[in-house]
């Protein structure tokens, strides 16, 4: 820790000076994760914690999008984003356009759009949802078929889980979609008696292979309820160091995929985006009430 004491000590003063929190994501680096964050969570707490949120100013440790949503739940307040480049590969995967072709072919068929999107696709979509409540907000709507975007994988895990049947798009976790089913078969060989917690952007016959399937919080619930004695974490790798920080007692087997984007939140981004204010994260205002309407609807449904 002696390493990050300096950006650290710079960020906690930051933070007093500037009337800012951080909302950082499961995925971040543990001296980020436990060392500067205010609120850590899931994609789902991140977007309600952002409802509560005092302080003039939000910097996200997390991807565009997350911040994206900070800012139509707050558009009084600044938001900021340590690096701009930090997209996601679910996000980039649809358009506007791509909505309203399928729209066209499945008329009546409502838009569930994961959080993992742009503000202009939120806009074209009817609600919102995140691994942690996709099961609950596809059953809230009551309807036998439902256009579920833009994650491929997402959506048949869900369409397993629920029976509803579920339109998709092309889309994947640049991240969980390269875990196969081999991976798993290997670690349950090399470990036996382990526990496997499979994220849902995981393809289905991944999934298949794992004991538990849930959003980050809720693998991170699992342990804590659970206390196996041997667990893997089929997503990220922070995810992995994040738990294990807090239940020294359990061993951790870390497969481990690394998202490029959530790695960019360096405590020095981090520290910069205070110091200087840049990459401040703005949402179209042609697009923003349409789009915070969609992330409402799924906020309302508990
Ligand atoms: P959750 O934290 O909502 O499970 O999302 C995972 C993810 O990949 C976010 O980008
Ligand atoms: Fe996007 Fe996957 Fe990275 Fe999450 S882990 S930000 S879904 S690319």
């Amino acid at each position: 820790w002696a390493i990050y004491e300096d950006d650290v000590t710079a960020i906690q003063r930051l933070k007093q000076e500037q009337d800012a929190v951080i909302l950082a994501h499961n995925y971040m680096t543990p001296e980020v994760f436990h060392g500067v964050a205010d609120i850590r969570g899931d994609s789902l707490a991140l977007a309600r914690e952002a409802q509560q949120v005092d302080a003039g100013t939000i910097v996200l440790a997390g991807v565009h999008f997350m911040a994206e949503t900070a800012k139509l739940l707050n558009p009084g307040k600044r938001v900021l984003l340590p690096d701009l480049r930090s997209g996601c590969s679910l996000a980039e995967s649809i358009t506007p356009q791509d909505i309203s072709e399928l729209r066209a072919q499945h008329p009546g068929a409502p838009v569930v759009t994961y959080v993992n999107t742009s503000a202009a696709v939120k806009a074209a979509s009817d609600i919102c949802c995140t691994s942690g409540n996709a099961v609950q907000i596809i059953r809230s709507l009551g309807v036998a078929k439902v256009i579920m975007i833009p994650d491929q994988y997402l959506a048949r895990n869900i369409a397993a889980q629920t029976g509803v049947e579920v339109v998709t798009h092309p889309g994947s976790c640049e991240v969980h979609e390269r875990f196969s089913p081999l991976d798993i078969v290997q670690i349950r060989e090399g470990h036996p008696g382990v526990t496997v917690l499979a994220h849902p952007e995981c393809p289905p016959e991944v999934v298949a292979e794992a004991d538990f399937a849930g959003s980050t919080a809720d693998m991170q619930h699992y342990v804590e309820d659970n206390r196996p004695a041997k667990v893997a974490l089929i997503t990220e790798c922070s995810m992995s160091d994040n738990v294990a920080a807090d239940h020294p007692d359990i061993e951790f087997i870390r497969p481990c995929n690394l998202c490029p984007h959530m790695k960019r939140n360096t405590l020095a981004a981090i520290r910069a985006t205070l110091e200087t204010g840049r990459h401040e994260v703005h949402v179209d205002a042609a697009t923003a009430p349409a789009a915070r309407a969609a992330i409402e609807a799924m906020l309302a449904v508990r």
